[in-house]
């Protein structure tokens, strides 16, 4: 579906179909002088008496064939009181799903409407244009063409009642479909089978958009990683067939080239076997997304890129696949990470931080960061203290904790605060390496991040996204299909955007 813009009076307007979003017990055809003169009829309309404005609650309702406007959907938000940009972004997106499934090419949605609910007029637009496309994603790539499955509507106007399309408005919709195309690519990545997607294909994936958006972009192959000395992420992937990678995207604007940039760095393991230490069948091909951190970092770069972000930027990308095999790393053996320090391996399984160590060793030694974020689907435990709707947060800064707390809420990815708790670096003491990857199984995503910060200089702004749980949805959601959800990329835009 493509987002378009139209303005002039309410007379103009032409589509098959206009969404409505309205308030719990507003009269429709009040709700605003630019509906009642696009459909004038919706006054005498027998199923607006039927429609109250619940939350979520679709009503259709029928003009004359030959009108410009024919229809109406109507789209219940609630009570007003309760109205946020969450409610509205729900309430549209299973009206644009309605409409799909009616095989309605063309939908209209008054920016009038919008206009007058609390939240802010842009904010809304951005919401509304945001909810809309990611509503209809799906991941059909690999599936036959289905004659009878719906056909997505073609067009989405935003119409305007002036003589121009207030230069705000249109610059919010636009950032709502960017931040929208950004959570696809990463879905898209996410979705993809792993066979299809190893280290390599990512990596060129990652060097193939880059060169498209005019980031620059180095790929590190397994050469480049001895020269790097990064045993840690080698270790990794040194049981599969399709050896490891790290990719380094820079987005650097002119005349921000030398700002201290904002580093992304994301767990990019293409798929987790569990290693030597093999997990079991069940749900296993569900750690396809196991790159899901790096899925984002990628999707966010190319949106900072398209919207011209005045802010420099650096991805790093750390692949690779955690397979069993003879060349695998096993429980016990002892690596040297790039940091410098030996590492006690006791859990193949523990792959994640192996290969975020070393990426956060090159951030920090290629660049002087403004501040460093990484984005991984880490621990189990995260997913069994948090759940899937919210994911663990953890930092020392509590300015950055504060900013990625509420980027996360601009979106409706949540994320919650968990300790790096100090009492527990004791539990990291190997007895034949300077430091063991993991402690005991209680807490274990505290262990996993005391582990990344032990690589993190004193002085370094840092903070840990751990996304194990959230990163794939069992069930529909209300923005999205089964499958990855690509949760993360929104909150990192946000992020870029602001600055931290
Ligand atoms: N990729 C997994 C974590 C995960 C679990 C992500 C469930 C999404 C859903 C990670 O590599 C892993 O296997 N972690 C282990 C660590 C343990 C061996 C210390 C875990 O959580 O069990
Ligand atoms: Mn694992
Ligand atoms: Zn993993």
């Amino acid at each position: 579906m493509e987002l378009r813009f139209q303005c002039l009076g309410p007379e103009h307007w032409k589509a098959d179909i206009l969404l409505a979003p309205v308030c719990r017990d507003e009269v429709l055809h009040e709700a605003s002088p630019a509906l009642d003169k696009a459909a004038p009829w919706l006054a005498i309309a027998p199923a607006a008496r039927d429609f109250h404005g619940k939350t979520s609650e679709l009503a259709l309702m029928h003009g004359h064939p030959q009108q410009n406007i024919p229809r109406v959907l109507a789209v219940g938000l609630g009570r007003r009181e309760d109205m946020t940009p969450a409610v509205l972004r729900e309430a549209l997106a299973g009206a644009v799903r309605f409409c799909r499934d009616h095989g309605y090419a063309s939908l209209l949605l008054p920016e009038a409407l919008l206009a007058r609910l609390p939240g802010g007029r842009e904010r809304l637009v951005e919401e509304a244009a945001y909810a809309a496309l990611l509503a209809l994603y799906d991941f059909r790539d690999l599936k036959k063409e289905d004659p009878e499955a719906p056909v997505d509507p073609q067009w989405l106007t935003l119409a305007f009642e002036g003589e121009y399309v207030p230069d705000a408005a249109h610059a919010a919709a636009r950032r709502g479909e960017r931040a929208a195309q950004a959570v696809m690519l990463a879905r898209d990545l996410a979705n993809t089978p792993p066979n299809m997607l190893a280290p390599q294909d990512l990596a060129e994936r990652a060097s193939r958009i880059a060169h498209q958006q005019g980031l620059r972009c180095t790929v590190l192959d397994e050469e480049a990683l001895r020269a790097e000395e990064m045993g840690a992420l080698l270790a990794v992937g040194r049981g599969s067939a399709r050896p490891p990678r790290l990719v380094v995207l820079e987005y650097a604007p002119e005349g921000h080239e030398q700002d201290k940039p904002l580093v992304l760095v994301g767990k990019g393991i293409t798929f987790d076997t569990g290693g030597i230490c093999l997990k079991p069948g069940a749900k296993m091909h569900t750690m396809k997304c196991d790159m899901t951190g790096a899925a984002t970092v990628l999707a966010v770069l190319t949106a900072l890129a398209e919207e011209d972000v005045p802010r420099r930027v650096v991805g790093l990308l750390a692949c690779a696949e955690n397979m069993p095999d003879g060349g695998a790393c096993r429980p016990g053996d002892v690596v040297r990470a790039a940091s410098g320090d030996t590492v006690e391996i006791q859990n193949t399984d523990a792959e994640g931080r192996l290969v975020l160590c070393d990426a956060l060793s090159y951030a920090q030694k290629m660049w002087t960061p403004a501040a460093v974020v990484d984005i991984a689907t880490l621990t189990g435990a995260c997913a069994v203290a948090l759940g899937t709707e919210v994911a663990g947060l953890f930092s020392d800064d509590d300015a950055l904790v504060e900013r990625i707390l509420a980027a996360g809420q601009v979106g409706g990815e949540h994320f919650w605060r968990l300790p790096l708790w100090k009492g527990y670096e004791k539990n990291l003491k190997s007895q034949v390496a300077d430091i063991c990857h993991m402690g005991p199984r209680e807490g274990g995503a505290i262990h996993a991040a005391l582990f990344l910060k032990h690589f993190v200089s004193d002085g370094v702004r840092w903070a840990h996204l751990d996304i194990a749980g959230v990163d794939w949805a069992d069930s529909v959601q209300p923005l999205g299909v089964c499958g990855a959800t690509g949760f993360g990329a929104r909150t990192l835009l946000e992020l870029a955007r602001g600055g931290v």
